[in-house]
């Protein structure tokens, strides 16, 4: 089955939206696989978002990300990827819809609440990043008897 990095951000943990976050994300009928509340050092966020190196916002997005925990999640499900990132909204929350997490939640593109996997690379290379194999869970849920 399909895997995603998910993060809320330090915004969001300080806002105390990690229950409704990952209730979100269960209701939808998606497995939580792994999780962890962590601070992220300097050396992981610049590579977690090395794709970005050049870009003018990267050293506030490096400062912002490290800046307190994150609390990182493995999501497993049926095109979990997209679904996610659907269910998080545009990347600008003025962007995003209302009923996503960065529509319903978020102000600034800065503090934007969440971070998603964009791809199956971005997954593969995110989940190794953050999470060693013996921290993603392989177990069985009834319940999803009834979302598939
Ligand atoms: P990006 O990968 O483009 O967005 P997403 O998180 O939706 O995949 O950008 C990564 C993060 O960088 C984004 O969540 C917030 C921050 N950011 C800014 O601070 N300013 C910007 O103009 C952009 C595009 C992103
Ligand atoms: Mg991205």
């Amino acid at each position: 089955m399909e895997k995603t990095f998910l993060m809320v951000k330090p915004d969001g943990v300080q806002r105390n939206l990690i229950g409704e976050i990952t209730s979100r994300f269960e209701k939808k009928g998606y497995k939580l696989a792994g999780a962890k509340l962590m601070v992220i050092s300097n050396s992981l966020a610049e590579e977690h978002y090395g794709e970005h190196k050049d870009k003018p916002f990267f050293n506030e997005l490096v400062e912002f990300i490290t800046s307190g925990p994150v609390f990182a999640m493995v999501w497993e499900g049926e095109s979990v990827i997209a679904g996610a990132r659907q269910m998080m909204g545009a990347t600008k929350p003025s962007d995003a819809a209302p009923g996503t997490i960065r529509g319903d939640f978020g102000v600034t593109v800065g503090k934007n609440v969440i971070h998603g996997s964009d791809s199956a690379d971005s997954a593969k290379r995110e989940l190794e990043l953050f999470f060693n194999s013996d921290e993603i869970l392989n177990y069985q849920k009834d319940n999803l008897n009834w979302v598939y």
